[in-house]
């Protein structure tokens, strides 16, 4: 029997996309609309959601990096979106409804955090946030009325990690959809259906694009769920376009290599950041000392290319740090091949009262690197230089 393709392999080539020329790199349908010979065609189109008709329906260069993305997940079906943002509405908004409630992570993604505390009250939702780091937390949390649980892991700002199995099991059990963040975590290190959860999303803007030049998301999960998303898609409009569904099928390819660097790169860094006399404290997943360390070994193949330090020092200290670094950017967002740092607490979280701010665990001087490919023997040099 044929062996089952390996990650890389399904990276590089899994889907279809029919070219007559035998085109290996796939051609982009730039086009919003497609011309069908008859109406019956154009009516057998429609009704498919796969097939050539209207980009906002299904686009060939579309529907290539969402098979791709199933196959990496172990999906059945998977749709592409605009955003990683438009990924998260999308699986939120086709399960719940008015006078349900949710259970989520506390330490979710800011735009996430703001979709269940502050846009889906205002249409009947209710969301609890919780500690995910004990799954006692979630099972607390859960109603009668429970419809959705929300995972995210490994998350900011200290890496928190969730045990996914535990959680996806009580979800199942209370009759909620489980939906998992995988964004950070990419499906080379976890594989969040196989764990239990019922749908994965995606920011693709970060590693699965993997190059910090495009905007994407998606969701993967079992075919069921197909006819719901698409229908947010058509009515809410959040629909990826072909140009950057090839920039991800470009990218893509090589996510599971560079996941594997990034993962060592992060590691090394990680080490090399404990022992700085000038660092407080680091926090990454694959240090034994860190409170999801056991957690992250059960679900993670590795732990992933995002890590947070704090420099003795505060706020001051903090801001001339991530202004010295050479290579390392100060830019938002993770994931590229480009190695990135924020300073929260002088840059995103500028405007957020300290106490609160520090209550979210974002201390003065925490620094998050999202270390990109470049040789790690430079990163750890641009560290020392800027900490000195
Ligand atoms: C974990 C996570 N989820 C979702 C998002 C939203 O993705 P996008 O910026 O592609 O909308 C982000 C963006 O930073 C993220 O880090």
């Amino acid at each position: 029997m044929a062996r089952k393709p390996g990650f890389n392999t399904l990276a590089a080539h899994a889907g279809e996309l029919a070219d007559p020329h035998g085109a290996v790199s796939p051609p982009i349908y730039q086009t919003s609309t497609f011309a069908f010979p008859t109406v019956e065609e154009g009516a057998r189109r429609a009704a498919s959601y796969s097939e050539a008709f209207y980009t906002r329906w299904a686009n060939p260069t579309v529907r290539l990096a969402e098979q791709r993305v199933a196959a990496l997940e172990g999906a059945e079906a998977c749709v592409l979106t605009a955003s990683g943002m438009a990924a998260v509405s999308v699986a939120v908004l086709s399960v719940v409804r008015a006078g349900d409630h949710v259970v989520c992570a506390e330490c979710v993604y800011s735009g996430t955090f703001e979709l269940f505390g502050r846009v889906l009250p205002r249409l009947g939702i209710q969301t609890t946030f919780v500690d995910p780091t004990d799954p006692e937390n979630y099972a607390r949390a859960l109603r009668p009325n429970t419809r959705l649980v929300y995972v995210e892991t490994p998350a900011n700002p200290v890496l928190a990690i969730t045990d996914i199995r535990a959680v996806a099991e009580l979800s199942r059990a209370a009759g909620a959809v489980c939906v998992a963040d995988n964004t950070f975590a990419t499906p080379y290190n976890t594989q969040p259906l196989a764990l239990g959860v019922d749908v994965v999303v995606h920011s693709a803007t970060k590693y699965l694009g993997g190059h910090h030049h495009l905007v994407l998301g998606a969701v993967a999960g079992p075919a069921s769920f197909l006819p719901g998303w698409r229908e947010q898609l058509r009515v809410f409009g959040g629909c990826a376009d072909p140009f950057s569904a090839w920039l991800l099928l470009t990218g893509i390819q090589t996510v599971g290599l560079r996941v594997e660097r990034q993962n060592a790169t992060a590691r090394a860094l990680a080490e090399f950041l404990r022992r700085h006399p000038r660092v407080e404290r680091v926090y990454y997943p694959g240090l034994a000392d860190h409170p999801g360390h056991d957690v992250a070994r059960r679900q993670m193949r590795g732990f992933g290319g995002v890590l947070s330090f704090e420099v003795a020092g505060g706020l001051e200290a903090g801001r001339r740090v991530v202004e010295r670094l050479r290579w390392m950017k100060l830019a938002v967002s993770l994931g590229g091949v480009h190695s990135l740092v924020t300073h929260a607490a002088s840059t995103t979280h500028v405007h957020v009262p300290r106490e609160e701010r520090l209550r979210a665990g974002i201390s003065d001087g925490l620094i998050r690197v999202a270390v990109g490919i470049e040789d790690p023997e430079d990163l750890l040099e641009d560290l020392d230089q800027a900490l000195a």
